[in-house]
């Protein structure tokens, strides 16, 4: 059976940049991500640069991570610094009392995480801790990594091996101030955070992006108060929400709770804009950041796997919900600057899992892959006129859209069907734009549940999609159910 949608593409009115990073990723001191991950050392059979791991840092290249926030999550308020610099051998073990009470040996702090940065080519995003440090320390940390001074604090890091600073942009004054980051109410966290934030300085030409600790979802409370007192002081506020699944395995996937999960993952649009609104009273001019630097899906652990270490699977479904929040994410960059699903590799929604020397690439790996080309792109507002489906907790839209205007006046449309059942119609009208040419490409498999494994690495990946017909400034196109299509229209 087939319906019919309508997009109506506004392209006078595309002025907001999408910012690239929009498409951020989260490496956490949780499970597997850095350790038996990310970080393999130096002496591992694992091909590394400098212990890190390469098919990874390759993987990362190829879709372009703009920044990767570290060390936490949870794990940043009880995160100590200096207890991972210098010498590997004379650093001390820590507990991670948040992540299965593993103890880690700080193999892996500031110099090697910036070494991960420099070889993605991507900006790191500190989480500085709020909940368990000092000032002092987090001052300190600053200074170490980007002063040129001469202070006790350049000349510690010029003996660890790295004579020149790095000029570390973006710093969180905490994480989950509210909850694992020390159970604050809102007025004690601002109060908090500008002292924590006095301390943070500018050093030569590095202007700090400070990221003050934003809203647990809908706790509109907190925005209010926050945004009230602390204002354009900070470069952005975080926002974190995750979509839960119905408390089962990522790769148990019904009709009901594929629209169980699709449902809540739509919460976020909802989430944005009354947020949004709430900043716009205190910052009309949009200066601080809605920076969404948690989200993603978060289904049970991996049968057999320490509960503590949030391994999961992940699916067709979870691709859908990438594709779906960056198209939320795309058409609010007028305020929505930074984003970062958790966790890039081995823990929650994931682009990459690794198993010993093998790895693979998740669909939603995939899904930004197709949407790279929205990055630092033009946002174009549209108007989608579409069916509704009518799931047991509410109607959900058809189709989720986002389009964007490249450098060389291409553009790029990304559409998710969210239909378990139904292909759907959609007719681009273009305006004044006139289509030449079109290249398409799809993410879709026969099973609401596909899923790579490391015995079949390329089950859910993407393909070239050529099901549209282009007509006088318009173009339509057939969506197949349950997928992600990217079209990129060159103009006559
Ligand atoms: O991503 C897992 C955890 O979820 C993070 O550590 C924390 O910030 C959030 O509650």
């Amino acid at each position: 059976q087939q319906k019919g949608s309508s997009l109506l593409l506004d392209l006078e009115k595309a002025h907001y940049k999408i910012d690239r990073n929009i498409y951020g990723h989260f490496t956490e001191h949780l499970g597997r991500c850095i350790y038996g991950g990310i970080w393999v050392g130096e002496n591992s059979s694992i091909p590394n640069v400098r212990g890190i791991r390469k098919d990874i840092v390759e993987a990362m290249k190829k879709i372009k991570v703009p920044f990767l926030r570290w060390p936490g999550g949870c794990f940043a308020d009880e995160y100590h610094w200096m207890d991972g610099i210098g010498p590997r051998d004379k650093r001390p073990t820590m507990i991670n009392t948040n992540w299965g009470g593993v103890t880690e040996d700080n193999g892996f702090g500031t110099h090697e995480f910036l070494d991960l940065c420099e070889q993605v080519g991507c900006e790191p995003y500190f989480s500085g801790n709020l909940g368990s440090g000092t000032v002092r320390e987090l001052s300190q940390w600053v200074e170490y990594v980007n002063s040129d001074d001469v202070s006790p604090m350049t000349e510690l890091r010029k003996k660890n091996g790295r004579p020149e600073p790095w000029s570390v942009k973006f710093w969180g004054i905490g994480n989950e101030s509210w909850g694992c980051g020390g159970d604050m109410e809102p007025d004690y966290y601002s109060d908090l955070a500008k002292r924590y934030g006095r301390f943070m300085k500018d050093f030569g030409d590095t202007r700090l992006n400070k990221i003050a600790v934003g809203p647990n979802g809908n706790d509109y409370n907190w925005t209010e108060v926050v945004m009230k007192e602390l204002g354009n002081s900070v470069w952005g506020l975080s926002l974190h929400y995750y979509t839960w699944n119905t408390g089962e395995h990522a790769t148990d996937v019904t009709e009901k709770s594929w629209y169980y999960s699709l449902h809540n993952t739509l919460m976020m649009n909802e989430l944005i804009e009354k947020h949004s609104k709430i900043m716009d009273k205190y910052d009309p001019g949009k200066s601080v950041a809605l920076v969404v630097d948690e989200w993603g899906m978060w289904h049970a652990v991996e049968p057999g796997t320490n509960p503590g270490f949030l391994y999961q699977q992940n699916t067709l479904r979870d691709a859908l919900v990438a594709g779906i929040n960056l198209n939320i994410f795309n058409n609010h960059c007028d305020r929505v600057k930074m984003a970062a699903i958790a966790q890039a590799v081995n823990v929650l929604q994931a682009i990459i899992l690794t198993e010993n020397e093998k790895m693979i690439l998740t669909p939603t790996y995939h899904v930004f892959d197709m949407y790279k080309v929205h990055q630092d792109a033009i946002m174009i507002p549209s108007v989608l006129e579409t069916d509704s489906i009518s799931t047991d907790r509410g109607n959900i839209p058809n189709l989720s859209v986002s389009s964007s205007l490249d450098k060389n006046g291409k553009i790029h449309i990304t559409v998710c069907n969210l239909s378990a059942t139904d292909d759907e119609n959609l007719i681009c009208n273009l305006n004044a734009f006139s289509v030449k040419s079109c290249e398409g490409q799809i993410l879709t498999a026969d099973k609401l549940n596909a899923h790579n494994t490391f015995d079949d690495p390329d089950k859910v990946v993407v393909n070239s999609f050529n099901d549209f017909k282009i007509g006088k400034n318009k173009i339509e196109i057939n969506v197949p159910k349950h997928s992600v299509v990217a079209l990129e229209l060159t103009g006559d």
